[in-house]
């Protein structure tokens, strides 16, 4: 059975290694035990990992403030993609954004990293934009993508959206 595991400042000793090692062979840049240390740090940070029979599987970590998410880092042991851990550690952060009123959601990707972009799309975010040479080490543009937590897209005032309702009926 799968779970998921809190990562806070008193127990990211026991997680660092297994974190690093996945996080080294997975970016051309990765983070480094400091970087992950001060995510238990900041108040705003979500750090989980995905384990399963004490196995490390991968972990997760995102921002929720001001109502949005910003997804910050994922990655899963290289032996183990594909098999759906990557989805549910998004559909999990996604989940408790609803949860605690989070409305979007939104992150920044490699435009070669197609993995990862499929991934997302699988999941339901949309490209929104580009930021220009937003990697430093090999000053590529990021795709920023984004998603609605809503359960419906808002009605926008006078919009005929929504199959005819009028302006004073709500979609719900
Ligand atoms: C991106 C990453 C986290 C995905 O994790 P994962 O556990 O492999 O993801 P999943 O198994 O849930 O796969 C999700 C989707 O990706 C796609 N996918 C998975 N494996 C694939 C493969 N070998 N080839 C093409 N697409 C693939 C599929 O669409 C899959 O959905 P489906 O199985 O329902 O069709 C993982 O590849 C990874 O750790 N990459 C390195 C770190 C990284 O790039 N992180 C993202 C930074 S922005």
């Amino acid at each position: 059975m799968i779970s998921l595991v809190d990562i806070t400042a008193q127990n990211v000793s026991r997680f660092l290694d297994d974190i690093l090692e996945i996080e080294r062979s997975s970016f051309p840049s990765p983070w480094s035990s400091k970087a992950f240390r001060q995510e238990t740090d900041r108040r705003v940070s979500h750090l989980w990992a995905l384990r399963a029979e004490g196995v490390f599987l991968g972990y997760i970590c995102f921002w929720m403030f001001s109502g949005e998410i910003h997804l910050m880092n994922i990655a899963v042991h290289p032996k183990k993609r594909g098999n759906g851990f990557g989805s549910h550690l998004l559909a999990k952060m996604i989940e408790t954004g609803r949860s605690e009123g989070a409305d979007k959601a939104w992150l920044e990707v490699r435009p070669s990293n197609i993995m990862a972009r499929v991934l997302y799309k699988k999941i339901g975010f949309k490209e929104t934009g580009r930021s220009p040479r937003y990697y430093d080490d090999t000053n590529e543009d990021a795709i920023v993508m984004s998603m609605s937590l809503l359960p419906f897209p808002p009605l926008r005032a006078g919009s005929q959206a929504g199959g005819g309702l009028n302006s004073t009926t709500t979609r719900r």
